[in-house]
């Protein structure tokens, strides 16, 4: 193993031999290389006042080489914010100020040990780093039973993890936290266990209440005092758009220090929350443990982005980085969340108002992009059905779950969306389909 790589799971172990222990083979003998070119470029920026001709860019009048088609629809934009390479680990500012962000929106992060966000290729990618550094064969990926369908291929196929699964309601429509706890207990024998968290999640639109979040935080700690080392990943993809009296905030404050044996990882980002789909900006973040722990934490992250995308895409990082300052981003964000619970609210009245009698329940939603009928007919013989007579597209899960994304509806037209749907499950009952 690299002596690099050796130092950083050394700092670790003697803060927290747990931590260590959850690394997979690959977080192990992940690094960051001290020495190299990086470090050699990131030297001569500094002191080499004549030429600096280290880093394989191209300059041109003392700035980046580019093309002028490109460069007249960035114009305001400085070239050095576009072109160069942003660093591995993100632009510094932007990691500064999401972290900044983070503490504001959730306040039981303030005063816990974090460490500073690490810009990934959005949160697909923040996810797969977490699978590279504590994934390996066999390690159990806790997940509920309706879940956001890639974590199948980023922890499962990827990685070889097994993943574990738990009815995601109770018998009285609210989260399972005992079923999260069972799954994890169940892992007593094997010592370890990676739990993933959602919220809102995809594909229900469910965020627990503040009781329930208290719950979750018990289940993983009553798993930590039993002996596993639990490996806890909070996927806040959706976070901020709750329209309802849910928990407002990531658990992942109440996860960072809850116990020696709980490694608190926080994987989000500005895709969905900033409506900035395509440009892959998402940060991953550790708590609850030493500053030099987390910083070994970043180094293997970092390493591990440097061994696969070498670093995230600079423009929108700079693109993200301006609305953030901007003193109209919260404004405008807020005029966004207003029109999202618009049409929440409009989904449940239309859903509560008895013009669909029975042919479908709904799973209990609150925020998010999403929320999900439970059919008393096979969801995709309905879907089948919607896209081929009324020209509506929707996502069928499993037997009887019909994913609709209210998300991408105008509000207007949420009444003419399900009354399609209820027409093609009514088809559908009458074998007109
Ligand atoms: C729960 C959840 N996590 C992560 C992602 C991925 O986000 P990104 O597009 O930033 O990779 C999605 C996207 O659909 C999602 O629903």
């Amino acid at each position: 193993m690299n002596p690099l790589a050796q130092q950083l799971n050394e700092t670790i172990a003697r803060d927290n031999p747990h931590v260590a222990d959850m690394l997979s083979s690959l977080g192990k003998a992940m690094y960051l290389p001290k020495l190299g070119i990086l470090s050699q470029s990131a030297e001569a920026k500094q002191k080499a006042g004549s030429y600096n001709a280290t880093i394989g860019i191209a300059t041109e009048n003392g700035k980046p080489m580019h093309l002028e088609v490109i460069q007249e629809t960035l114009s305001a934009y400085d070239p050095k914010d576009l072109y160069e390479y942003a660093p591995p680990g993100g632009k510094p500012e932007l990691r500064a100020i999401w972290r900044e962000k983070m503490i504001a929106e959730n306040p039981s992060v303030a005063g816990k040990q974090i460490s500073q966000p690490v810009v990934t290729n959005a949160l697909t990618h923040g996810l797969s780093i977490v699978g590279d550094l504590f994934v390996d064969a066999g390690d159990a990926v806790i997940v509920p039973d309706k879940n956001w369908e890639n974590y199948e291929l980023t922890f499962n196929v990827r990685r070889g993890g097994e993943m574990v699964y738990y009815p995601l309601y109770d018998a009285d429509n609210r989260f399972n936290a005992a079923g999260l706890r069972d799954a994890l207990l169940s892992r007593k024998d094997k010592g370890k266990a990676i739990v993933l968290l959602n919220f809102p999640i995809n594909p229900t639109g469910y965020t627990p209440g503040v009781e329930e979040g208290r719950a979750i935080v018990a289940a993983v700690r009553d798993a930590a005092e039993a002996g596993i080392n639990v490996v806890a990943v909070t996927d806040d993809a959706y976070f901020g758009l709750f329209f309802e009296d849910s928990l407002q905030e990531s658990l992942f404050g109440q996860l960072s220090g809850l116990h020696e044996r709980v490694l608190a990882i926080k994987v989000d980002g500005a895709t969905k929350e900033e409506y900035v789909w395509g440009f892959r900006v998402g940060f991953i973040t550790y708590g609850g443990l030493s500053d030099a722990s987390l910083s070994a934490l970043e180094q293997k992250t970092i390493g591990n982005i440097r061994s696969t995308i070498s670093s995230g895409p600079h423009p929108s990082q700079t693109f993200i980085l301006r609305a953030l300052k901007s003193d109209r981003f919260q404004a405008q964000k807020e005029e966004k969340f207003r029109i999202m619970k618009g049409r929440a609210n409009k989904v449940k009245n239309l859903l509560d108002s008895g013009k669909y009698g029975d042919v479908w329940t709904y799973y209990p939603f609150n925020s998010g992009y999403f929320m999900c009928l439970n059919l008393t007919v096979d969801a995709e013989a309905v879907r089948q059905r919607l896209l081929n007579a009324y020209g509506v597209g929707t996502i069928a899960l499993g037997e009887t779950d019909l994913r609709v994304a209210f998300s991408c509806i105008e509000e207007g037209n949420l009444e003419d969306l399900f009354d399609r749907i209820y027409q093609a499950v009514l088809d559908v009952k009458a074998g007109n389909a």
